[in-house]
């Protein structure tokens, strides 16, 4: 049997950031305007999350696609008739829309963009643990492979894991979580649930500091702190707000402070920016302090996604995500599970475009 300490003890290959050369303005428009055009003769949308470049979320707006968190883009998939959805994000989020709509190509510019959380997680060590736990209702978070997700009874995202969670707890189902530590634990501290827990963890939202955070704060008494509930127990007990991108967007919007400390990747302010742009923004400090990338507030899988690869694909339709049949029909139950659940109680969008 595998003892919960021994879940995720992988060690996990982190890329260094892509370097993409630097475009004039006038080539960035000309690569935008093949791109839209390309959009409308593939008959495609653009399906971005938020943490990747914000020329790809401005893009992805004005061509009609959708700019989101993880639960937000596997719902904005089955609404749209494009053929043919291009998701730039990371790879669980290409693959969960193409588990819902097995009809549609589903393409993604690097198919190389993974998850640390997802890297976690094989799904074979996954499943003995699960066999090891046959009593246990399996939840796992979004960030997983398919044939994770086939495993499992509910998939859930950071912003609808609590009530599901609270559903399940108030029925008295004992909970196998996977595998992000520091979102479980979060969950259980929220819900009351006593859950076993995987040990996995994202190697962006790991890297913040509680002992610096109180450093900036102090330098900045009226800011809020916003938190995502992938970072470690001591910086989401010193939030302001802890929820997902779409929670920590919206409280910028509304909270009446002028300056927010953000503990989450850094492509996110694009969106903060845009729906707020007299508020300041500051990044919460991480292990290297902005001195160094090997420990920055930008995830360097969501950094693969560029206009220029963006642009390949479309031309060449390469990078199309394929999952086989058996696997996907399975990932498809929990994952149409939690979007059910998301409608019975009206667990919405957005801000998006607001
Ligand atoms: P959200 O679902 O909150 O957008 O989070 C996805 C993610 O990968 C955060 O690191
Ligand atoms: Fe995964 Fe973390 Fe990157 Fe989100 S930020 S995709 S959880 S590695």
């Amino acid at each position: 049997m595998i003892a919960i300490e021994e879940t995720a003890k992988q060690k996990i290959e982190v890329p260094p950031h892509p370097e993409w050369p630097e475009l004039s303005d006038e080539e960035k428009n000309a690569l935008k305007e093949r791109i839209k055009a390309l959009l409308k003769e593939r008959n495609a949308v653009l399906v971005a999350h938020y943490y990747v470049d914000g020329d790809l979320q401005a893009l992805a707006e004005e061509t009609g696609g959708c700019v989101a968190d993880s639960l937000e883009m596997a719902r904005y998939g089955t609404t749209t008739d494009a053929e043919t959805l291009v998701v730039c994000g990371v790879r669980f989020m290409g693959e969960t829309s193409k588990i819902l709509n097995p009809e549609k190509r589903v393409l993604m510019p690097d198919l190389e963009a993974t998850c640390s959380l997802d890297e976690s997680c094989p799904a074979d060590e996954f499943s003995a643990f699960c066999d090891a736990h046959p009593d246990h209702t399996v939840v796992v978070y979004a960030n997983t492979s398919a044939a994770v997700k086939a495993r499992a009874d509910w998939v859930v995202t950071s912003s609808i894991a609590l009530p599901i969670v609270k559903h399940l707890a108030a029925l008295g189902e004992k909970i196998l979580w996977a595998p992000d530590k520091h979102l479980g634990h979060y969950v259980e501290q929220q819900t009351g649930a006593r859950m076993l827990i995987w040990q996995g963890a994202c190697v962006v939202h790991e890297e913040f500091k509680a002992f610096a955070l109180d450093r900036l704060r102090r330098l900045h008494p009226d800011a809020a702190v916003l938190v995502h509930p992938e970072s470690p127990e001591e910086v989401v007990e010193r939030a302001d707000v802890v929820g997902s991108t779409t929670a920590l967007i919206k409280a910028v919007k509304e909270m009446p402070n002028r300056e927010f400390i953000v503990a989450t990747d850094e492509g996110i302010f694009w969106k903060m920016h845009q729906l707020a742009p007299d508020k300041k923004l500051i990044a919460a400090p991480t292990a290297g302090e902005g001195a160094t990338c090997e420990s920055c507030a930008h995830c360097p899988w969501m950094a693969m996604n560029s206009l220029q690869n963006l642009e390949q694909v479309l031309r060449t339709g390469s990078n199309e995500i394929l999952i086989e049949e058996e696997i996907r029909r399975k990932a498809l139950i929990p994952i149409q599970r939690m979007l059910d659940f998301a409608r019975e109680h009206g667990i919405g969008p957005r801000p998006s475009g607001d």
